[in-house]
């Protein structure tokens, strides 16, 4: 077992089976009855394995169907109603079991219940492993758009299995790594080379990745300044995937197509290499999270002026100058085609 130390709880990595959970779990609780959120997929998938891990513990599940879609107020709303009618007191442990909707969902509930009860994170996908179970974000999305609700909260513990990767689609698993390619570009140039050459990773490549969200998140918590850096790709990516209306494009997808045009933009400003350019285009493709014809940054300019990094005609966005590198700059529309 990998331990990474957080402020006041720990990530843990785990290459084994998962019969040392319980006992992670008693660390931190002392009571005899787990909550467990999840969706109907993973239910389906995992309810076996949920009653043989947590076999010392009463368990109430409550599902939803799975999906971006979910993250809304009335499942939001209706998770709340189950918990209650299942008899959740303060004290009681929520286990957010699934990828990064149960995670949000969930912790956003555990935040929000009774004004918050704890809660334990077990990512299911690669994107939550690396991505939406580090650094205590939780939300909902509104119709006005993604993740406009929610606050900063922090788990319990972070329990993380690869094993739990062996069911996950091969689309969603590419999902994840583009988020792993983001944090080797901005944070560290031996999990990039790394994934340049491999199409899988292993709990030392999660690792990894975990270790650039820790370090960025550790010295912004609350999302002022440098955790801005996480954000490389995702101006255009949260752009591409809102003009879509979500459907067309992943989370990993968009983000992928938003590096590119980074990417491009650095190149432009003299500040990225054209070779650094076209090696990242290339590793997106062979991987099926870019087909060319790419998109024009100009063809979502109107979705980029709602980001809430657009302030007064100019733009807070990130560039990689070179592996391994962020860099925060602020530019102007005319910059940015
Ligand atoms: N909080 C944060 O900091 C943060 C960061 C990044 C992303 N996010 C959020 O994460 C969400 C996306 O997360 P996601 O990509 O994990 O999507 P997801 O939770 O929708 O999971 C993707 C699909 O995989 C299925 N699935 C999950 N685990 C599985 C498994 N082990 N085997 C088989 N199927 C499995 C799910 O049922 C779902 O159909 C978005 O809502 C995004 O906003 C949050």
């Amino acid at each position: 077992m990998i331990y990474i130390k957080m402020p006041d709880y720990e990530i843990l990595l785990d290459d084994h089976g998962t019969g040392d959970l319980e006992s992670e779990i008693k660390k931190v609780y002392t009571y005899d009855k787990l909550f467990v959120i999840t969706d109907e997929t993973v239910f389906s998938i995992y309810k076996d394995h949920l009653r043989e891990t947590f076999k010392s513990f009463k368990i109430e599940y409550v599902t939803f169907p799975s999906g971006e879609e979910s993250k809304s107020f009335d499942v939001y709303h209706d998770v709340i109603h189950q918990l209650i009618k299942k008899g959740i007191k303060r004290n009681h442990m929520i286990v957010a079991f699934g990828g990064g909707v149960v995670g949000d969902l969930a912790g956003f509930v555990a935040a929000t219940l009774y004004r918050g009860i704890p809660f334990i994170q077990i990512p299911t996908t690669l994107l939550a492993m690396v991505d939406s179970s580090i650094g205590g974000k939780v939300g909902i999305d509104l119709i006005e758009g993604k993740n406009l609700i929610g606050s900063f909260y922090n788990p319990k513990l972070v329990y993380i299995n690869p094993k739990y990767l062996d069911t996950l689609p091969k689309r969603e698993y590419n999902n994840g790594l583009a988020e792993m390619i983001k944090a080797g570009l901005i944070g560290d140039k031996h999990l990039y080379h790394y994934l340049l050459h491999n199409d899988f990773v292993t709990i030392k490549e999660i690792q990894m990745a975990i270790q650039v969200k820790r370090d960025v998140v550790l010295i912004d918590p609350y999302d002022k300044k440098e955790r801005m850096f996480l954000n490389f790709g995702h101006t255009f990516g949260h752009a591409i995937e809102a003009k879509h209306n979500y459907l067309v494009y992943k989370h990993g997808e968009a983000v992928s197509y938003g590096m590119i045009i980074a990417l491009a933009i650095g190149v432009k400003l003299g500040e990225t290499d054209q070779a650094l350019y076209e090696e990242v285009k290339d590793l997106l493709i062979q991987r099926d999270l870019v087909k060319e014809p790419f998109m024009r940054a100009h063809d979502y300019l109107e979705q980029v002026k709602k980001d809430k990094k657009y302030i007064g005609d100019m733009l807070q966005f990130v560039i990689v100058p070179k592996v391994g590198v962020a860099k925060i700059i602020h530019i102007t529309e005319s910059e940015l085609v």
